[in-house]
Order: structure tokens, then sequence, then C-alpha cells
């Protein structure tokens, strides 16, 4: 028996990279899972068959987090598959790079829009579906809100959001024994970062990093299980790195 039996999750943007692997960690862990994407349904079906090859149970259901209806779209179809909602993971993102004198009013509005409203509105609408004993909400921030590299500043500037936001619905959810929490990680090999994480830049990240590498999404994903365990039943509103001790 998993961790995690019995219990219904939603990781958004997990047809690839960091969400893929923690649909996978899930699904291994007992959780019913879906496996949420914007565009690539191949990605999410993939992901998918992987949790039911290892005798799991999940679902692929697509949408994008930048459009309110297709969120709620998203949550009705949970509601009509599962009844119930204990794990929300707040994955999906875009990190464009964006030196300020290419910061476009479009740029800002598409990663805020993916990124911060996004978050939000899916955490608005995933609430209702919480059973009264409560659950698990797990934001995927990024160590780039404290570490601010330049040429990122919009990037940077959403998952500083992401922190403010972490540690405000942990107040205003507590009473619901709904906990949030952010993981925070470092650079991630995936197909999203592979351009951002080679050459000179990885070089010197990872000369900045104690244990000397790049991570890669299975690095991530069992902090996730944590968080959505009873093992973190007293663990709320914090931000957790997940970066190999770089900071
Ligand atoms: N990789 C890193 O170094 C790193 C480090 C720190 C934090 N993070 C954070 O970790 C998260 C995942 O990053 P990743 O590297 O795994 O990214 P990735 O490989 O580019 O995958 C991004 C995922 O997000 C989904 N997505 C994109 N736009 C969406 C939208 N509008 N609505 C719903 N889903 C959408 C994509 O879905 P489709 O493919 O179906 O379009 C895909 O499943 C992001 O929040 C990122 O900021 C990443």
């Amino acid at each position: 028996m998993g961790k995690l039996t019995g219990k219904v999750a939603v990781v958004t943007g997990a047809s690839k990279g960091i969400g893929a692997a923690i649909a996978k960690e899930l699904g291994a862990q007992g959780a019913s899972v879906v496996v949420h994407y914007a565009s690539s349904k191949e990605g999410a079906d993939r992901v998918v068959a992987a949790i039911v090859e290892g005798g799991g149970t999940a679902v692929a259901i697509g949408g994008s987090v930048a459009k309110s209806a297709e969120i709620n779209t998203l949550f009705a179809e949970v509601k009509k598959t599962y009844g119930k909602l204990d794990i929300l993971v707040n994955n999906a993102g875009v990190y464009p790079f964006t030196p300020i004198d290419q910061v476009t009013e479009e740029v800002i509005q598409q990663v805020f829009s993916i990124n911060v409203t996004g978050l939000l509105l899916a955490i608005k609408a995933s609430l209702p579906l919480f059973p009264s004993t409560g659950g698990s909400i797990i934001n995927i921030g990024s160590i780039a809100s404290v570490l601010a590299s330049p040429s990122m500043s919009v990037y940077n500037g959403t998952k500083g959001a992401v922190d403010s936001i972490t540690r405000t619905l942990a107040k205003e959810l507590g009473s619901r024994d709904i906990r949030v929490n952010s993981i925070n990680p470092g650079p991630i090999v995936t197909e999203g970062s592979a351009s951002l994480v080679e050459g000179d830049f990885a070089k010197a990240l990872i000369a900045q990093t104690p244990l000397a590498r790049i991570g890669k999404p299975e690095d991530v994903a069992p902090i996730v299980t944590m968080l959505a365990s009873d093992d973190a039943q007293w663990i709320t509103g914090d931000l957790i790195q997940v970066s190999g001790g770089l900071r």
C-alpha cells in the first residue's frame, strides 16, 4: 500500500518534465492521478499509460490554465470522474528568456497568466472538491524568486508571486485543514529547460551548487509525495528548496 492510497490528485502541466515525474510518483504511491496537459495529449497519454502499467489509476484531461473556463471544465471533469480532490499540484509554467529591452506587454501577460493567474484560479476552482478533512496544495515555484538571475525578470517576478501566494493561502485555508506549500526547484533538466541548463550557463550553476550537478525531475517528485502525505500534516506555508544546495 502506497502513502497516497485512496487519494485523488491533479497535476497541472503533467505531459512532460517535472509534472510528468510528479504524476508518475503520485500514481506509484497509490493516488488516482489526473494528468493535465495544454497541448501535448500524446505526452499526457504516455504518462497515464506508465501509471496504469505500474498498477495505478490515471486519466488525462486537457486545457489551458490561462483560460478560466478551461480550468473550470478541468475540475468539473475531476468531480465527475472521482467525486473529490485531495491533492492539487500547480506545476504548469513557462519560463521565456526576457532581457528587459525585449519585454513586451504580451510576454508579461502570457507568463503571468499561466504562472500566476492560472495557479490562483486553479486553487479557487479546486476548493469545493476538497473533503471536510482537508488536503494538500503544492505549488511548484522556483529558486528563481531568490536567485534573481538576470534576463529573467518576468519569470522571476511570477515565482516571487507564487512564494507570496503560498504563504497567504496557507493562512487563509488552514482552518479548512488544507495545507499550502511550495517546492522551489533549482535548475532541472526537462524538455522545456534543456537549452537553459546546458553549456557555460550550466557550468556556472554547477560550480555554485554544493551537490555539483543539475537536477532531474525525479529529484523533485518524492518531495511532492512527502508534502501530499500525512508525513507533512504539520507543515503549511513553507517553501522547500530542492536545488542541491544552490542558493
Ligand atoms: N526546469 C527547471 O529548471 C525548473 C526549475 C524551477 C522551477 N521550474 C518550474 O517547474 C514547472 C515545470 O517546468 P518544466 O521544466 O517541467 O517545464 P516543461 O518541460 O516545459 O513542461 C511544461 C508543462 O507545463 C504545461 N503547460 C504549459 N503551458 C500551459 C498552460 N497554458 N496550461 C496548462 N499547462 C501548460 C505543458 O503542457 P503541454 O506540453 O501539454 O503544452 C507541460 O506539461 C514550471 O512551473 C517551472 O517554472 C522548472
